[in-house]
């Protein structure tokens, strides 16, 4: 394993990159900022993930490019919820909702890194009241490649009150190399059913809908661009895929996605009842990618693994509720194979 400084946060907070090595030759570099997936780069020598090269243009962006999102991914509706008879209130950071933990989430943390053999483990602390949650919170990510070259995220978190969490990593794929421009002509297969219905600020209804006869029935692999403009109301609301899809079997061992594009191809697994297909409908070119790309709308897609959106507010959805002392676990493995 490597290990390089990677340059200090404008709060003056040293960073560290990491890089860890599959036994079939891939490299992928984690930033202590944000437990951040920076690179990911195939024997071939393509990098198929979006990221920065200085840490100031990590500061800039807010795409949350390869980034942990916590203490609870995606959204929460209103911005605030009750637990145990006590109303918190969160900020609402995308339209009157609370996005991706709030405005000072995981993703902008510098983490404590230490190495067992070949694996990488990241933790942070989350102080009780940070970004409005209750409980402090205890979180450790580790990374890692198992011998078929599959990047393993194993995530973790333990809290001293009972609170919420819903841990994701935000990295966006293209499989052509990260600044081949649009993903559209990668083809997706999602082993899913049913998706949650989104409102207009692209959070959930609490409905559940079948995939069947809509733009979102991946259960043949087809092109991501097939049905990104169809005139249905759901694809309309998320400006392209921003939509949690329910997993029919989460598992370690029989993959819930596959996508595929320039001769590679991306197997995805986890122990998440949901993953959101994200199409980078709001990536916009605005802070320069590695080697001075440009990252503009739809050049990056993510699968971020998780609980369902907005769960406290939907008894019908699996609770993001974690007791306290109890411990939250959730792993995902993303494997890389070229042709
Ligand atoms: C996604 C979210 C999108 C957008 C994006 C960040 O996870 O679902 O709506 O906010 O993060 O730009």
């Amino acid at each position: 394993m490597k290990k390089q400084s990677f340059v200090t946060t404008k709060n003056g907070q040293e960073v560290e990159r990491y890089t860890i090595q599959s036994p079939g030759g891939l490299l992928a570099s984690i930033l202590t900022y944000g437990a951040t997936l920076q690179s990911l780069v195939l024997p071939s020598g393509r990098d198929v993930v979006l990221g920065h090269d200085t840490m100031a243009d990590y500061e800039r962006q807010d795409k949350y490019l390869g980034a942990v999102v916590g203490r609870v991914a995606n959204r929460i509706g209103g911005g605030r919820f009750t637990l145990n008879g006590r109303e918190y209130v969160l900020c609402q950071n995308n339209g009157p909702n609370h996005l991706h933990g709030g405005l000072a989430g995981f993703d902008k943390k510098v983490w404590q890194a230490k190495t067992e053999g070949e694996m990488l483990v990241l933790s942070c602390q989350s102080a009780d009241g940070e970004e409005g949650y209750p409980g402090k919170m205890e979180v450790t990510v580790r990374y890692w490649f198992s011998e078929d070259d599959t990047l393993w995220m194993d995530y973790t978190a333990k809290s001293d009150a009972d609170t919420l969490v819903n841990l994701t990593n935000h990295t966006y794929f293209n499989l052509e190399g990260h600044s081949s421009g649009s993903i559209l002509g990668h083809t997706l297969w999602l082993d899913s059913d049913a998706f949650t219905e989104n409102d207009e600020f692209s959070c959930p209804t609490g409905r559940i809908l079948p995939v069947e006869g809509t733009a979102m029935d991946f259960r043949r692999p087809k092109p991501l661009g097939q049905d990104i403009d169809r005139k249905e109301e759901q694809i309309h609301r998320g400006n392209g895929y921003d939509h949690n899809f329910v997993l029919k079997n989460p598992s370690l061992t029989a993959p819930f996605a596959k996508a595929q594009a320039g001769g590679v191809t991306l197997t995805v697994y986890t122990t998440q009842p949901g993953v959101q297909l994200y199409t980078g409908n709001f990536l916009d070119g605005a802070v320069p990618g590695k080697g001075g790309a440009c990252y503009e709308k739809r050049c990056g897609f993510c699968l971020e693994t998780q609980g369902f959106p907005d769960a406290i507010h939907h008894a019908n959805f699996p609770s993001p509720v974690l007791k306290a002392g109890e411990t939250y676990h959730q792993r995902t493995g993303y494997c890389l194979t070229e042709e």
